[in-house]
């Protein structure tokens, strides 16, 4: 068996469709198939056995936010291995190579939303990093609210405006991302779903599909920068669902609706769930420049990028953080596995949870410390891929 890995260049495509037609489409790959580019920016990868090709992925380059910086983050999606060849190890051994490959680029991380955790778990990928709260509400108990910011429906002036009510809307929030204008333009183009805007400047938005006589109106996005926004927004929500049974949103994991307007007979459920996985443990922690200062040693488990391991002497403080191979013991040492270390760098699961899990290895003092570093908080991956 002859495995190659590669990015996937301008001579790849037709062996990169042929995978991913047969992964997603059941069938080969049809005369109008094509590879869009990736909005944002990221690479493919391509895996072949024997020459034959058998292995595929897209990487969006991505760029988190976390409570004390930004980190570059690879959005993994399109991950398959075609029908003949499951089974056989070759997903894993496509998603080690991902994850060194990215790496490479300077990804010092990763997310995903998986079809299921546990084959992810086994390449140190953290469940429950970020959850997205889905809604689903009977029309009946939508709270009745004074819509006070007038509704309009978008058009490509108002990209300006979406995109600051969006970066207000995610800012709270590590592992969000701020969103590329050509989303934007792809929203604005949809067939399926319209877009609109509450407030001038935007405080709100409503992207939804609105369509047919008592069904579910399927939100599929809704953002606020503001109460009167939120508000309004719900308003108007509740006016497009005037004919239908029962609405669906998502907000994130502190879902305002439900401390403010929960009334019985509303479903929460978790919609999406991104894993997360740090790729480069020290190139992530020169990424943070915390307001405190402390100093720790770290050793972290990780089978597939032992380059991670250490230890490391992490110093940090408002100057940024360094992170440098130490092997001496004038530190307290916090030893852990990578796929704890990812949830936690970016606040969820955080350092005290994991802790009392037993899966963190650090006295009491050391944990304030990780804690001033890589708080515990709230997590939200605002782009779907
Ligand atoms: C998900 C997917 C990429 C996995 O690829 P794969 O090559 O079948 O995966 P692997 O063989 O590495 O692992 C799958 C299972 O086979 C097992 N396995 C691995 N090597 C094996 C071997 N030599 N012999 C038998 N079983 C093996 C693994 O342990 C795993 O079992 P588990 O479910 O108990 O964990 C592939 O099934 C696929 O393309 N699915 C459809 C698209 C999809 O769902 N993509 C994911 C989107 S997030």
């Amino acid at each position: 068996m002859n495995w190659r890995f590669q990015e996937c260049g301008p001579g790849d495509e037709s062996d990169f469709l042929w995978v991913r037609s047969w992964v997603y489409d059941g069938r080969p790959p049809q005369e109008s198939d094509h590879l869009a580019d990736i909005i944002g920016g990221g690479r493919r990868y391509l895996a072949r056995v024997d020459d034959q090709p058998v292995g595929v992925t897209n990487c969006l380059t991505l760029r988190a936010r976390h409570a004390h910086g930004f980190v570059p983050l690879a959005g993994v999606a399109t991950v398959g291995i075609a029908p003949t060849h499951r089974n056989g190890g070759y997903g894993q051994r496509l998603m080690a190579e991902v994850i060194r490959a990215e790496r490479a680029q300077g990804m010092v991380a990763g997310a995903l939303y998986a079809f299921r955790d546990k084959f992810y778990r086994k390449q140190g990928y953290a469940s429950g990093a970020a959850h997205r709260m889905e809604l689903h509400v009977p029309v009946d108990r939508m709270p009745s609210l004074a819509q006070t910011l007038d509704a309009r429906v978008a058009t490509a002036a108002d990209i300006d405006g979406l995109a600051a009510c969006h970066a207000a809307f995610v800012a709270p929030y590590a592992l969000s991302v701020d969103r590329h204008p050509d989303r934007w333009a792809r929203m604005l183009a949809s067939q399926d779903s319209q877009l609109f805007v509450l407030g001038a400047p935007a405080e709100a938005y409503v992207y939804a599909r609105v369509k047919g006589f008592y069904e579910v109106l399927e939100v599929n996005e809704f953002a606020w920068s503001s109460r009167a926004g939120y508000e309004s927004g719900l308003a108007f929500i509740r006016s497009l669902a005037i004919n239908q049974s029962s609405v669906k949103w998502c907000e994130p994991e502190d879902c305002p609706f439900m401390s403010r307007f929960h009334d019985g007979q509303v479903d929460v459920s978790v919609d999406r769930e991104a894993m997360v996985r740090v790729y480069d443990v020290p190139g992530a922690l020169a990424c943070l420049k915390p307001a405190l200062s402390g100093a720790f040693r770290l050793r972290v488990a990780d089978p597939i990028v032992p380059e991670n391991e250490g230890p490391w002497r992490v110093e940090f403080g408002p100057d940024g953080t360094t992170c440098v191979p130490d092997s001496g013991n004038d530190l307290p040492l916090v030893e852990v596995d990578i796929t704890t270390f990812s949830g936690a760098f970016f606040g969820h699961p955080g350092w005290r949870q994991m802790h009392r899990m037993g899966l963190v290895t650090a006295d009491a003092a050391t944990l304030d410390t990780l804690e001033s570093l890589m708080p515990t908080g709230l997590t939200y991956h605002s782009e779907l891929y």
